[in-house]
């Protein structure tokens, strides 16, 4: 491809999705269309001869976007993946032209320098102090492994990393947390029954009593205490624990304290109510998601370290392939002598672009719209007797069930995937289900920029019309 055919091809590719944002709001959210029909769309052998770069937009055109799930539109309200800001996506176009390899300094040096300075926004977001470092990863989930293996090799005394672990340890965190929590104690070698998963209050925070609780009991059985995973912002209802408290307990028993705000982080940018009395700097480590409640493109996570020294003690290891011999004072920052990954992407370029086109002031206004949008539903919701909230939601994640009409568990629960099925026919939302202590709920989060009030009380009209066809 020569100079002239990538200018073309990228024109085109600006002005058709220049003209996907025009139109999306008019999209069907989800796609009307069966697996089996995707598979068929897709089902060729590897193509032996070149194909026309517009023959190949064109295929793009026609067997990708028009069965995309569109969370750009303001009715996606599912599974948590924002609506992209446009600036990150125009960063990601520039990100792959330039390659820049973030792991070795030799392979981008602005982009090193970029991305570290990304970090530092996060860490001081966070309210970290300035000898803190951190991480861009794919998302929460590698992020919530790194913050486990912090811990483990610091809870060891740095042995792990070497010898592997002796004994038994667990690991305590909520009902409420991530399954990435349990994929990570596995990771680190604990085994997933060495997660300690604790009850929660009303309002789904950790319970103080029963940490307590399960903390003596391991002790008492020869089992050490290794890590407490504080959630800041819960996938479900945004319910945010005690991190002052939990800090307290790990100095006490010699944790490490993770908090994980993958989701909830966003809320560090409300102008409304940032959350600071939470106590998230107090974590020895964080995990918090620009590509979540930051409007980023997809992927951007990040793990952040309040002392950064402890991501080279479990990461820093040095072949001779890599060894950069031009490193002189340590001026060079090696990501990879840091952090887990070696090659990756400079995911930073997006967040840095959307924050100097944004500013936190925006960006911050979005997330207060969407704290807005659930706090509304769940007033209109308390006005509804045949709909319940499962709590009032403290950011944008709000459960609601319906309760017009008498039914056992299992009931509800056919009866609210059938509700859920018949929403993502409509097009015109999608929202999610879930369990909470026991019973089913609609699962809904506008992380959306798009959203707006209105399509709350839409949303919540479609739902009563859909719970009221069914229950007949
Ligand atoms: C609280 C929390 N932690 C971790 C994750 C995992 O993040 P990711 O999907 O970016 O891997 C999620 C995803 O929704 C989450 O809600």
């Amino acid at each position: 491809m020569d100079a002239e055919e990538f200018r073309t091809l990228g024109h085109e590719v600006v002005d058709l999705l220049a003209e996907y944002f025009e139109e999306i709001e008019q999209k069907p959210v989800f796609p009307d269309v069966e697996p089996q029909a995707l598979r068929r769309l897709f089902d060729e052998s590897l193509p032996e001869a070149p194909m026309a770069a517009e023959a190949v937009l064109e295929e793009v055109r026609e067997k990708l976007l028009p069965y995309c799930t569109h969370v750009g539109h303001p009715g996606y309200m599912g599974l948590i993946t924002p609506s992209p800001n446009p600036v990150g996506v125009i960063g990601d176009f520039l990100c792959s032209a330039l390659n820049q390899n973030i792991g070795a300094y030799s392979i981008g040096p602005a982009a090193v320098a970029m991305e570290r300075r990304t970090v530092r926004w996060l860490t001081d977001l966070a309210g970290y102090g300035p000898g803190a470092g951190g991480n861009l990863t794919s998302g929460g989930m590698m992020a919530n492994f790194l913050g486990l293996k912090l811990a483990r090799d610091w809870a060891s005394g740095d042995r792990a990393q070497h010898d592997g672990l002796e004994g038994r340890w667990a690991v305590y965190a909520s009902e409420e947390r991530h399954v990435s929590v349990d994929k990570a104690v596995d990771a680190i070698g604990l085994g997933r029954n060495a997660l300690r998963a604790l009850p929660t209050d009303a309002r789904f925070e950790v319970r103080l009593d029963a940490l307590e609780q399960a903390i003596a009991e391991d002790k008492a059985r020869g089992i050490r205490p290794m890590c407490i995973v504080g959630i800041f912002g819960t996938t479900n209802t945004g319910a945010v624990d005690n991190i002052r408290e939990l800090r307290k307990i790990a100095d006490r028993e010699r944790m490490w304290l993770h908090a994980d705000a993958a989701y909830g982080g966003g809320m560090l940018l409300s102008r409304l109510a940032p959350m600071r009395e939470r106590g998230l700097e107090l974590a020895d480590s964080i995990t918090i998601d620009p590509h979540k409640w930051f409007y980023a493109p997809l992927d951007a996570g990040a793990v952040l370290v309040k002392d950064e020294r402890r991501l080279t003690a479990s990461f820093g290891m040095k072949p001779s392939y890599l060894t950069d011999e031009m490193e002189g004072a340590n001026e060079r920052y090696q990501y990879y002598v840091h952090g887990f990954e070696q090659s990756r992407r400079f995911r930073s370029l997006k967040v840095w672009m959307s924050f100097k086109r944004y500013g936190a002031a925006q960006i911050g206004e979005w997330i207060d719209n969407n704290v807005r949008q659930a706090r509304h539903l769940y007033e209109m919701v308390a006005e509804r007797p045949e709909f319940e909230a499962a709590s009032e939601p403290p950011m944008s994640a709000i459960c609601i069930r319906w309760c017009g009409t008498e039914m056992d568990a299992a009931e509800a629960k056919r009866f609210h995937a059938q509700v859920v099925e018949r929403v993502e026919k409509s097009g015109e939302f999608w929202i999610s289900t879930t369990e909470l202590k026991g019973k089913t709920w609609f699962r809904i989060n506008p992380v959306n920029f798009r959203t707006r009030t209105e399509h709350m009380d839409q949303l919540l009209a479609l739902l009563e019309q859909e719970c009221r066809a069914i229950a007949g």
